[in-house]
């Protein structure tokens, strides 16, 4: 028995590939090195190689850009319900609960063939920033901005979200961002999406179990919690100090390990470093100097390599993303890869159910409720 699944292989698939080769980590999506994609690639023609398998035409890709923005907006319930949830609610939970609704309002929710869960996958994460952005503008009392047709996936989101047009840059920073976090093999929620997948649960359900499953601080809610880190160290003066003495508790820093990459950086990371030192160069440069000083401490220390939620928090915090929204943009990306899988999962599926090794008393004498 391996605690916690380490090194098991639990199914194949081709959407992506992590190794180790040659002291150096690779990561591809479809067999292209993540490096190319997030350079060269948009996040709306990554989502499209991570759904169909193959980079799109250049037809192609302008059809399914108007596809998705076409597919932006929410039904009227959806808005309702945004609007009724506490404004204390915190954006993961209303992220999965709105998922689930959308399942309710869908007819033909238990419908499984390739195209019609090909639309549902295209309509999620459609929606997806749409529903960030309309909770997050309606719990701080302003009004939603309804989606840009015009504008590319990233774009939209940030023009939704602040109510103006983004840069260029922070419009590129976004769209690289979503890529860097669109896919990776068989982490938690992906793999939770995979098993409500193998009982035949409808699409809807399996990405509620994702997103719930991403939410959490060793997975997905590191970011938010990385942010938390960087706002009490404040200077990078003190970041030495801080890191020591929580290794010396034993205690963890977010951001740093990787259950894959063990004395490899996270490519990811590295992308992310680089993105972080960009946006930083034309902001502020206070988040990513602090991530800087902990970067060296945690080496220094502990020998640990920040993974994709470190620089995240930096890169989120200079394009004006609330704290509790880090765990939500990350869901904007991974619900391509949990789309992917699912249908991946459809096509060729066996029922998941592992076994657990029993390690409780056995075989005693039942006593009745009243000797007890
Ligand atoms: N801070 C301090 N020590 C750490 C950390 C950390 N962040 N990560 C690993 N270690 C140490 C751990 O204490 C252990 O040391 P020792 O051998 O001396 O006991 C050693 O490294 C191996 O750790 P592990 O617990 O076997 O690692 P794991 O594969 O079970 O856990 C992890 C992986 C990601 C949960 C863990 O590294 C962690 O808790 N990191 C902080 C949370 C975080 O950043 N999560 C995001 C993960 S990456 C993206 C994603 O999935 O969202």
């Amino acid at each position: 028995m391996k605690e916690g699944l380490e090194d098991v292989v639990a199914c194949q698939t081709t959407i992506s590939r992590i190794a180790l080769e040659n002291g150096k980590a690779i990561l591809e999506y479809r067999g292209y090195d993540i490096r190319d994609l997030a350079r060269k690639a948009c996040f709306e023609e990554v989502v499209y190689l991570l759904l169909y398998g193959e980079l799109p035409k250049k037809y192609e890709l302008q059809d399914f850009k108007i596809e998705l923005a076409e597919r932006r907006e929410l039904p009227p319930q959806i808005i309702g319900l945004l609007t009724h949830l506490p404004p204390y609610t915190h954006p993961m939970v209303v992220l999965r609960t709105a998922t689930s609704y959308l399942g309710s309002l869908d007819k033909k929710i238990n419908v499984k063939t390739r195209e019609e869960t090909f639309n549902k996958a295209k309509d999620l994460i459609a929606k997806f920033p749409t529903i960030v952005a309309y909770y997050h503008r309606i719990r701080t009392g302003r009004n939603v901005i309804p989606p840009a047709l015009e504008f590319s996936h990233a774009a939209n989101f940030l023009y939704m979200l602040h109510g103006e047009e983004p840069s260029k840059t922070a419009e590129r920073a976004l769209d690289m961002d979503l890529i860097l976090h669109a896919e990776h093999e068989l982490n938690a929620s992906t793999f939770a999406a995979r098993i409500a997948a193998s009982t035949l649960a409808d699409i809807y359900a399996c990405v509620v179990a994702a997103t719930g499953t991403l939410m959490g601080p060793l997975h997905g809610g590191a970011a938010q919690e990385v942010m938390k880190m960087l706002r009490e160290i404040a200077s990078p003066r003190k970041a030495d100090e801080y890191v020591r003495r929580k290794i010396e508790a034993g205690e963890r820093i977010m951001g740093f390990g990787h259950r894959v990459y063990r004395g490899v950086i996270d490519p990811r990371a590295e992308l992310l470093r680089y993105l972080a030192r960009r946006l930083a160069a034309e902001g502020s440069t206070k988040w990513f100097e602090i991530s800087e000083a902990i970067a060296k401490a945690a080496y220094k220390y502990k020998k640990l390599l920040p993974n994709v939620d470190f620089y995240s928090a930096s890169v989120y915090a200079n394009l004006g993303i609330p704290d509790d929204l880090f765990v939500n943009i990350f869901a904007m990306g991974r619900i391509s890869g949990w789309t992917a899988h699912i249908i991946e999962q459809y096509e060729n599926n066996r029922l998941i159910r592992p076994r657990a090794e029993y390690v409780g008393e056995k075989g005693k004498k039942f006593v009745p409720i009243s000797k007890r």
